[in-house]
C-alpha cells in the first residue's frame, strides 16, 4: 500500500509532460554565433563554422545545431509579410546555407524574439508567428532560439508569458516540420512552470557573462525565483547558484538553459573552464559552443577543445535518464558546494565544486551522497562502488585518447577517497555498482 502509493507519487513527478515533437529527449548540443560573433556574421562564418564542426569531429560528440543568432534579418518585411534575410550577408539565401549544413550531417537553427524588436533591434515575430515559422520551415530550419526583447509589456504574470510563447509553439507545430524550440525569455514568470510543456528548453537566468565570478549590477538577482529584472553580465557561478533549484523541473524533452558557453572566449582558465563545463553537463544545459569554432584552428586552442569534447562528462549530460544533480552539500558560505545525480544502470555522478582562492581539500563519503534515511540509500552506502575521476584522465595533446582513471583502492565502501580541488575547479566523479 505505502510503496505504491510512494511508486504513484514518484511516477506522477518524473513524468512531467514535455513538448510533445520527440525533440531533445537529451540536452541539445550545438555551436551559436552570438557569444563570439555577435551582430558579425553572414554565410561564410556559418558555413566555415560548420566545417569546423566536422573536422575538429565536434558533430561525432553530439554538437550537432549550428544556430545563427541575431542580426541575419533585412530592414522590413517583404510584401508577403515574411522576414527576408539581409542579402549583403546571404547572398544565397537561408536555404542555401541550411542545405549546405545538412549535406554535412548537421542541422540548422535560427534566432527571432517574442517582441516586436529583437534585442538587436531587429524585426521581431510578436503577432507574426506562423508567418515567420513557416518561412524557417521552409527555409529548412531545425531550432528556434527566441528571445524576449521588445515584448510590448506583455510579460508580468505567467499567463502573459505563457500566450507569447504558446502562440510561436503553435505555429512551429502547425508547420508539420520538427523544430526544436529553445526559449530565451531569462526565467521570467517562471517558464519551468509555464512552459514546459511547450518548448524543449528555457533559458533561466539573464545572459552569461564571459566571467567566472565578476560582479555586475546589470545581474541584480541572487535567486531566479521572482527575479524582477533578469539583465546580463551574470557570471558563471552565479547563474550555477541559480540554477540549483531548478533541477526537479527539468527531463527529457525539457531542460533548463544556463545559457551558452563561454569556454575558449579567453577570460575563464582551465579550472574555471572545467567547472563550467562540468556543472552545464551535470545540470543537463543545453551545451551550445559560443567561441570562435574556424577552420582555423589555431582560433580554439587544444587545451579548450579538450575541455568541450571530454566524452564521459558529455555522457553525463546526455545520459538517458535525463535526471539534473541536485546540490547536496552547501558549504563555507557556499564556496565549497558537492552535488550528485543518478544516471541510467544505477550510476550516479558527483561534482565537488570549489569557488574559493585557495584548494580545497574533501574526503567525500558515501553518507554525503546517500544521505537519505530510506532503505535504499542505506543499501548504497553499504555498497561498493568503482569510482572514476572524469577529469583526470584528460590529455590535452590527444583528447581521442584519454582513458577513464579509476581512483587507487577500488572497488570504494564508506569513505572515498580524498580529493584536493584546485581554487575554482571542480572534480567530477563516476560512481558505478561494483560487481560483488
Ligand atoms: C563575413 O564575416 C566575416 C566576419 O565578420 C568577415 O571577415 C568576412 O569578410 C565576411 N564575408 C563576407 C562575404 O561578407
Ligand atoms: C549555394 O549557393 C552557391 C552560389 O549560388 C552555390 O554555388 C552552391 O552550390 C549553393 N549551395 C547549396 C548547398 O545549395
Ligand atoms: C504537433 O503537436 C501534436 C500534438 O501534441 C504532436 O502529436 C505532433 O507530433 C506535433 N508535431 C510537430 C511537428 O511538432
Ligand atoms: C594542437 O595539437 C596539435 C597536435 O599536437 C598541434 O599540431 C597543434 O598545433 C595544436 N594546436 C594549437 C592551437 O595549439
Ligand atoms: C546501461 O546498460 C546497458 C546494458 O549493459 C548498456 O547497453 C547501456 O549502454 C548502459 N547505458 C548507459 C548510459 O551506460
Amino acid at each position: 500500500m505505502l510503496s505504491s502509493l510512494v511508486l504513484l507519487l514518484s511516477s506522477a513527478a518524473g513524468s512531467a509532460l514535455a513538448l510533445n515533437n520527440g525533440l531533445a529527449t537529451t540536452p541539445q548540443m550545438g555551436w551559436n554565433t552570438w557569444n563570439y560573433h555577435a551582430c558579425e556574421i553572414n554565410s561564410s562564418v556559418i558555413l566555415d563554422a560548420a566545417s569546423a564542426i566536422k573536422q575538429r569531429g565536434l558533430d561525432q560528440l553530439g554538437y550537432k545545431y549550428v544556430v545563427i543568432d541575431d542580426c541575419w534579418q533585412a530592414a522590413e518585411r517583404d510584401s508577403q509579410g515574411r522576414i527576408p534575410a539581409d542579402p549583403q550577408k546571404w547572398p544565397g539565401g537561408l536555404k542555401n546555407v541550411t542545405d549546405a549544413v545538412h549535406q554535412m550531417g548537421l542541422l540548422a537553427g535560427i534566432y527571432s524574439s517574442a517582441g516586436v524588436l529583437t534585442c538587436g533591434r531587429r524585426l521581431g515575430s510578436l503577432d507574426h508567428e506562423e508567418v515567420d515559422a513557416n518561412s524557417w520551415a521552409e527555409a529548412g530550419f531545425d531550432y528556434l532560439k527566441y528571445d524576449n526583447c521588445f515584448n510590448q509589456g506583455r510579460a508580468g504574470t505567467p499567463k502573459l508569458s505563457f500566450d507569447r510563447y504558446n502562440a510561436m509553439g503553435e505555429a512551429l507545430n502547425k508547420t508539420g516540420r520538427a523544430i526544436l524550440y529553445s526559449a530565451c525569455n531569462w526565467g521570467e514568470d517562471g517558464p519551468w512552470n509555464f512552459g514546459s510543456e511547450i518548448f524543449n528548453s528555457w533559458r533561466m537566468s539573464g545572459d552569461v557573462a564571459n566571467s567566472f565570478d565578476r560582479a555586475s549590477d546589470y545581474c541584480p538577482c541572487e535567486s531566479t525565483i521572482g527575479c524582477q529584472l533578469a539583465g546580463f553580465h551574470c557570471n558563471i557561478r552565479k547563474i550555477i547558484n541559480m540554477a540549483a533549484p531548478l533541477g526537479q523541473k527539468a527531463g527529457p524533452g525539457r531542460w533548463n538553459d544556463l545559457d551558452m558557453l563561454q569556454v575558449g572566449n579567453g577570460a575563464l582558465n582551465r579550472d574555471e573552464s572545467i567547472t563550467h563545463f562540468s556543472l552545464w553537463s551535470a545540470l543537463k544545459s543545453p551545451l551550445i559552443l559560443g567561441n570562435d569554432v574556424s577552420t582555423d584552428l589555431t582560433r580554439f586552442s587544444n587545451e579548450s577543445l579538450a575541455i568541450v569534447a571530454n566524452e564521459h562528462v558529455i555522457a553525463v549530460n546526455q545520459d538517458p535518464l535525463g535526471t539534473p544533480a541536485e546540490r547536496i552539500l552547501n558549504l563555507d558560505s557556499g564556496t565549497h558546494q558537492i552535488w550528485t545525480g543518478p544516471l541510467t544502470n544505477g550510476s550516479y555522478v558527483v561534482a565537488m565544486v570549489n569557488f574559493a582562492e585557495e584548494p580545497w581539500t574533501r574526503t567525500l563519503t558515501l553518507a554525503d551522497i546517500f544521505y537519505d534515511a530510506g532503505k535504499e540509500d542505506q543499501q548504497a552506502r553499504s555498497a561498493a562502488w568503482n569510482v572514476y575521476d572524469l577529469w583526470a584522465g584528460v590529455d590535452y595533446e590527444a583528447p581521442a585518447r584519454r582513458e577513464l582513471t579509476l581512483m587507487e583502492g577500488s572497488p570504494f565502501r564508506e569513505s572515498l577517497a580524498e580529493s584536493t580541488i584546485p581554487p575554482h575547479g571542480t572534480v567530477m566523479l563516476r560512481l558505478t555498482p561494483a560487481e560483488q
